[in-house]
């Protein structure tokens, strides 16, 4: 066992893990922050999805060690500290851009990393974008509106799938 330590929703944290500890088990078993989901475990849902060094990264991918030092921000952390939804969440409700939610967290987090890097993103590019979170229910309609929405842009032309 070896310890880890790093910033987590900007809270200093540590722990022992093993050296085969992946990032999204330290996160959900040792630090009890569920919000990140495992899809998959094979890289390919996104239901992982957390911020490492203000960059998306599957938490499924990583081990907790290559992470020693870092910040690291996940669902729980996007939320204004007086619970206030970021802009990516209300519009994730407001356009219902979810229905199970399995997928939501993950989805938040790329969504939100797609804001930082393109603030006004085309439907296509979000598109392209979101390549990496796979949704089983919305059928990514929804999906797609929401973050055109909280780009502040008109959804009113967004197609169908
Ligand atoms: S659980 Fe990480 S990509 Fe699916
Ligand atoms: S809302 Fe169910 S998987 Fe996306």
């Amino acid at each position: 066992m070896s310890k880890v330590s790093m910033t987590v929703n900007g809270e200093s944290v540590s722990g022992e893990v093993e050296g085969r500890t992946l990032l999204v088990e330290f996160l959900r078993t040792g630090l009890h922050l569920t919000g990140t989901h495992v899809g998959c475990d094979t890289s390919q849902c996104g239901a992982c999805v957390v911020h490492v060094n203000g960059r998306p990264a599957k938490a499924c991918t990583m081990f907790a060690m290559e992470a020693d030092g870092a910040e690291v921000t996940t669902i729980e952390g996007i939320a204004g500290m007086d619970g206030t939804l970021s802009a990516v969440q209300q519009a994730f409700q407001d356009h219902h851009g979810l229905q199970c939610g399995f997928c939501t967290p993950g989805m938040i987090m790329s969504a939100t990393s797609l804001l930082k890097e393109n603030p006004k993103p085309t439907e296509q590019e979000i598109r392209q974008y979101l390549e990496g979170n796979i949704c089983r229910c919305t059928g990514y309609h929804n999906i797609v509106k929401a973050i055109m929405a909280a780009s502040g842009q008109d959804v009113t032309a967004v197609a169908a799938e």
